[in-house]
């Protein structure tokens, strides 16, 4: 087995790309940590830079960069984590791997330097290059955009706020740049420098070659504007290191008023062992009475189509007032029979103190959920891949599964004004602002939503989203495009809040 750490190599356009972003004179001293073949020395010394280094730790990488670039540059062979010298300009693709995979050489240092053993060495990498750089001196990374939203990696965000500014980012999201490809984003920062503006650029198509990559992140950086490839915005300085989002731009700051104040948000039940529980609508007829009262619609992710829910699963919902095995075994004879096979496997599942096999792994709000059944809801996927959001409208009887959320408004009225505005590309790129993404998809959890602003519209604007809404959830239901309405609501959320003519919350 090989004993490389972390070793991927970078496409040559991606490191031509990321040495474009150096704002130095060609003479500067500038380091490539963990250089591995070379790519980065190769599109340095291309770009004409004259003071060039290299370090790397793995003694094959290191023989075969030294050999290809003989005098050109200067390859060291050695640790960068607990390297010395100083430099203008640090560039690089540094490793990736978690703490708890690396070589004891490497995870002593890595925990002294993000001070936890919990984390990834390139948050050490990001570290150690900020103490490195001289003042003025610039970083030019590319690392999973992890770092950006994981609880962990804070300590690399408030480095990073502390010793200066971010002034590029460009969010690759999950262009498979690298055989096997987490999200990643490059960026540039400057040591000592402040206040500067953010450029950013997020990828719009991740099946994008390296080189398209260059071209057209060059040609948006340079122009100040989006192109085919690239969505361009300029935004402050992060101000905080809570999650940050290449989507920070675009939102202007408006006065609102959160979800939860308006809605219950709540997670779906959660069988632990789907399989077991669901049954197909002829087996129901198999059932006693008794029995199907026990079966309940549910509504699942793939049942969310934006606007509307089509159609459901059905589940068998073993609550805990069934605790007994003989009991269920006499009074829901099918059931048991049901579930028997699946007995062993559903032993070994996850289950919470208290509870028996047959039982939910977790059924919470499951009273609420009940008396509410046949009240229209909202539902959305908890985790989506889909380039816009799927908040969509049942009026039930039905529950929700465990990969989608319910949103119950307090008030009738707020239903479809909040299914037309939680719909908006407004909304989702504020809610991707507030840290929602995770790998490439959107993720809606209970606490992002209940915390997300809804802003404090006039009742007229609000009864206008509601009746464009219900207008597309009518027309959805037959099958007809919608989209001019949507545009629609869009428009009107956006007037709304930038025309400044809101009048004072009447929520
Ligand atoms: C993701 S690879 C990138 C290689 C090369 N720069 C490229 O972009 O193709 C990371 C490199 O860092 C090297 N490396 C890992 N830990 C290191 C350390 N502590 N000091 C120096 N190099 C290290 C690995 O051997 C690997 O070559």
């Amino acid at each position: 087995m090989s004993g490389k750490v972390g070793f991927v190599e970078t496409p040559l356009p991606i490191a031509e790309l990321m040495v474009s972003l150096i704002e130095a004179p060609k003479d500067v001293r500038v380091l490539d940590s963990g250089c591995g073949r070379g790519v980065f020395i190769e599109a340095l010394l291309k770009a004409g830079f004259k003071n060039v280094r290299g370090i790397e730790i793995d003694p094959q990488l290191y023989a075969e960069c030294s050999g290809k670039y003989g005098d050109r540059a200067e390859i060291l062979k050695g640790d960068f984590l607990k390297h010395r010298d100083t430099y203008d300009v640090i560039i690089g693709n540094p490793p990736y791997v978690h703490f708890n995979s690396l070589p004891p050489h490497l995870s002593e240092e890595v925990s002294r330097i993000i001070r936890s053993r919990e984390g990834d060495i390139y948050y050490a990498f990001i570290l150690k290059a900020l103490e490195l750089l001289r003042e003025g001196g610039q970083l030019v990374y590319i690392v999973p955009y992890h770092f950006f939203y994981n609880t962990y990696a804070r300590v690399v965000r408030e480095a990073l706020l502390r010793k200066g500014s971010l002034e590029v980012v460009i969010d690759l999201d999950e262009v498979r740049i690298f055989s096997k490809s987490p999200e990643t984003v490059i960026f540039r920062f400057v040591k000592g420098r402040k206040g500067e503006r953010m450029k950013i650029l997020r990828i719009k198509d991740r099946k994008a070659t390296p080189e398209e990559i260059r071209d057209l992140a060059l040609d948006a950086l340079k122009n100040g504007r989006s192109n085919r490839l690239f969505h361009y915005s300029e935004a402050p300085q992060f101000r905080t290191a809570g999650p940050w989002s290449s989507f920070v731009a675009g939102i202007p700051e408006f006065e609102g008023i959160p979800l939860k104040k308006l809605a219950k948000v709540g997670v779906g039940l959660v069988s632990g062992f789907d399989e077991a529980f669901r049954v197909s609508q002829e087996e129901l007829t198999t059932f006693s009475d008794e029995e199907r009262k026990l079966v309940k619609r549910f509504v699942k992710a793939r049942n969310c189509d934006r606007f509307v829910v089509r159609g459901h699963a059905l589940y068998i919902v073993m609550d805990e007032h069934i605790r007994d095995e003989g009991h269920l075994r006499e009074r829901y004879p099918n059931i048991y029979a049901r579930l028997l096979p699946y007995r062993e496997r559903m032993t070994k599942r996850y289950l919470p103190a208290g509870k028996r096999w047959f039982h939910y792994q977790a059924l919470r709000n499951y009273t609420f959920l009940l008396s509410h059944i046949s009240e229209p809801k909202i539902y959305v996927p908890t985790l989506d891949r889909r380039p816009y959001n799927r908040f969509s409208l049942s009026y039930g009887p039905d529950l929700p599964s465990g990969d989608v959320l319910f949103i119950y408004p307090y008030r009738r009225e707020d239903l479809l004004f909040l299914l037309g505005y939680l719909n908006t590309r407004f909304f989702r790129e504020y809610y991707l602002g507030r840290g929602g993404r995770r790998g490439g998809r959107v993720s809606f959890t209970q606490r992002l939503l209940e915390g997300a602003e809804v802003p404090a519209f006039s009742e007229e604007v609000k009864e206008r989203i509601a009746a464009l809404s219900g207008e597309i959830v009518s027309r959805r239901m037959e099958g007809e495009d919608t989209t001019a309405l949507e545009e629609e609501i869009e428009r009107t959320v956006r007037e709304a809040i930038e025309g400044g003519r809101r009048t004072v919350s009447l929520f």
